[in-house]
């Protein structure tokens, strides 16, 4: 039992039998919808918008005005704790995330700072309560932080990377220096975490968005484990209730079993799996996420509802389906095609007995 009024998505993730299957959507405030945009630019700049707790919250709300979910997730950046460590974030229109000064060196590592989630990352934090008080309960909160290893690539890359060249050389020549990076980065991530469980987030999100770059030696050793540690040290019951917790390795179709064996209630799949095949792989042991391909919601409304369907039947009449898609919304989607998919994901699932 929960105190939401609509805990599909937290009865889902526990693997515990739903009305219907819950549904939202990676990256569902964001920059597809034109309210985002226009609240975008009266921040002035992306980061501003996330240091802003009413801002942030507004932008949080803006889907749910719009489509029938079954959560709100945090309006934030798995780059606030880098950011919090004083490595000078900012954002170029078009081209990504940049770091001014960016770890290299065991010295720089050793230099680095865990920040206390209630100073530096004050703003998320508060922006968690901000939301929680809009929200009234009725649907659950998502929080989120990346993982150790894909906020690695991006302090060690200096921003966004196609090759992963600067890291994956410190990985294979330095692999001590990366494992003291990391060990501080699952630190941080865990208290960072728990500071958003206290302040009412009802689940919780790891997004390992470049764990499917690394060898399945090197997964293990500089992503999974990294994780594992977080999630032993996270807060699990909050006033009788739950928090599930989702990793979200993108890519990590091969490791569907290490990953459903490391303390998970629930793992993210991209679409480059069949969901049924990775149902079969994963059994009773954790719930699953996704998996639509987000290019799929620019195809018509009709493709996009044989695509629900499919998804759904390909998971099958069993307790613990999230509906997402693979990887979040691109800028460029018709925001109506959404409510299709959102509306298909109820109606669908309902139907069949
Ligand atoms: O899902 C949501 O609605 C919550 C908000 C959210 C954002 N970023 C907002 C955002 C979440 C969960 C993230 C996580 C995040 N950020 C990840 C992991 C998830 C993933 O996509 O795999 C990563 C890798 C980042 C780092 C990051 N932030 C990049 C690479 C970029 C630029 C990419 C781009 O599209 O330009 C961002 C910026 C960002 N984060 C935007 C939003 C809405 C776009 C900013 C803007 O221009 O308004």
């Amino acid at each position: 039992m929960t105190n939401l009024i609509n805990d599909r998505l937290i009865r889902a993730l526990l693997r515990q039998p739903v009305d219907c299957t819950p549904v939202w959507l990676m990256r569902q405030a964001g920059r597809y919808l034109p309210e985002y945009r226009a609240t975008r630019a009266k921040a002035g700049d992306f980061m501003t918008l996330c240091k802003t707790p009413e801002l942030a919250c507004e932008v949080t709300m803006q889907p749910l005005a719009r489509y029938d979910l079954d959560a709100a997730i945090l309006f934030s950046d798995i780059l606030t704790i880098p950011d919090a460590m004083g490595l000078g974030l900012h954002f170029t229109q078009g081209e990504g995330p940049a770091f001014q000064r960016p770890i290299r060196s065991a010295a720089d590592v050793r230099q680095l700072n865990i920040p206390d989630p209630e100073s530096e990352l004050n703003y998320v934090i508060s922006a968690v309560r901000t939301i929680k008080q809009a929200l009234q309960n009725k649907i659950p909160l998502i929080g989120f932080a990346g993982s150790p290893w894909t906020l690695a690539t991006y302090m060690v890359e200096g921003g966004s990377s196609k090759q992963f060249s600067i890291i994956k050389a410190m990985l294979y020549n330095q692999p001590q220096t990366l494992h003291l990076l990391l060990s501080k980065l699952a630190t941080a991530v865990t208290a960072y975490l728990n500071a958003q469980i206290a302040a009412g987030a009802n689940a919780v999100m790891l997004f390992d968005t470049w764990g499917g770059v690394l060898t399945t030696e090197a997964y293990q050793a500089f992503s999974l484990n990294y994780m594992q540690q977080i999630m032993a040290g996270l807060t699990r019951q909050v006033n009788g209730q739950t928090i599930p917790i989702i990793l979200f390795t993108k890519g990590g179709q091969q490791w569907l079993e290490i990953t459903a064996a490391s303390g998970c209630d629930a793992i993210g799949v991209d679409w480059t799996i069949d969901i049924s095949q990775a149902k079969q792989r994963v059994g009773n042991k954790v719930a699953l996420q996704g998996n639509m391909d987000p290019a799929i919601l620019h195809a018509s409304p009709e493709y996009i509802r044989q695509e629900v369907k499919s998804i759904l039947a390909g998971y099958g009449h069993n307790p613990g389906h999230v509906f997402n898609l693979g990887h979040g919304i691109t800028p460029d989607i018709p925001p109506e095609h959404v409510k299709v998919l959102v509306d298909a994901v109820h109606e669908f699932s309902q139907l069949t007995p």
